[in-house]
């Protein structure tokens, strides 16, 4: 969710890491009825898929199926769980470490893909490369205009028109993040967005849009 963008950094620091008590309030509370995932397992084809950017791979493991092999690429070795069962890959979103058409389909849920990356159009080149002509690429960020982003006292979304320009559709996505007290809730928002955010909030459910930005590759 919170990143930090150094233009001379290949990878983004997130803080995962480096607050995993963190990292777990955000990733159970976030969208616990399963809406993102439910929209990402509707959209991706079966065959061969790749996460950029997969955190701790809890998207991931949710998208395997019988027909559907999720590979979760991340650059950080502290952010990836090898306790969960996939296979997982060691890299960044600007140079994949695969060969051309690999994949049928590519995602990524908050990670690189933020149109002030600087080198956001490298990534999307390299998923256009690894992905196969027709292949589909879903690009998953926050969308603005929510209780979140009213509680962090600034916009939260993404830029539409960025993606738009692009040949990307979107789809948006009601959810929220719902904790288990307030205590918890207030615990997030304070290490987010510091103490004027906790103060403003008295909900165990924040209301949270999502969007969805998704294109078909096309090659020559
Ligand atoms: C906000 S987390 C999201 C993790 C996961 N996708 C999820 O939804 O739980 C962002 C992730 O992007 C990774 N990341 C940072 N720089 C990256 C890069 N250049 N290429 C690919 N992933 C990157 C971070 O290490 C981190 O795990």
């Amino acid at each position: 969710m919170m990143n930090q963008k150094d233009p001379d950094n290949p990878i983004i620091r997130f803080y995962g890491s480096e607050h995993p008590e963190m990292f777990e309030i955000e990733r159970r509370c976030m969208d616990r009825d399963g809406m993102v995932i439910r929209h990402l397992d509707r959209e991706l084809p079966d065959g061969l898929v790749l996460d950029v950017g997969a955190g701790n791979g809890f998207t991931a493991i949710r998208l395997c199926s019988a027909t559907r092999k999720v590979i979760a690429l991340e650059p950080d070795a502290g952010m990836i769980d090898r306790t969960v069962p996939m296979m997982w890959v060691k890299g960044i979103a600007q140079a994949l470490p695969f060969e051309e058409s690999t994949f049928d389909a590519a995602y990524a849920t908050w990670a690189f893909f933020f149109a002030d990356v600087p080198d956001i159009d490298k990534g999307l080149n390299e998923l256009n490369r690894v992905v196969k002509k027709g292949g589909k690429l879903i690009i998953v960020d926050n969308a603005g205009e929510d209780e979140f982003s009213w509680l962090a006292g600034k916009s939260m979304g993404s830029n539409p028109d960025w993606w738009r320009d692009r040949g990307f559709e979107q789809t948006l996505i009601h959810t929220s993040f719902r904790f288990d007290s307030l205590e918890e809730a207030n615990r997030l928002l304070r290490f987010y967005f510091g103490d004027e955010a906790s103060s403003k909030n008295s909900k165990t459910e924040v209301g949270y849009r999502v969007v969805a930005y998704s294109t078909s590759v096309r090659k020559r």
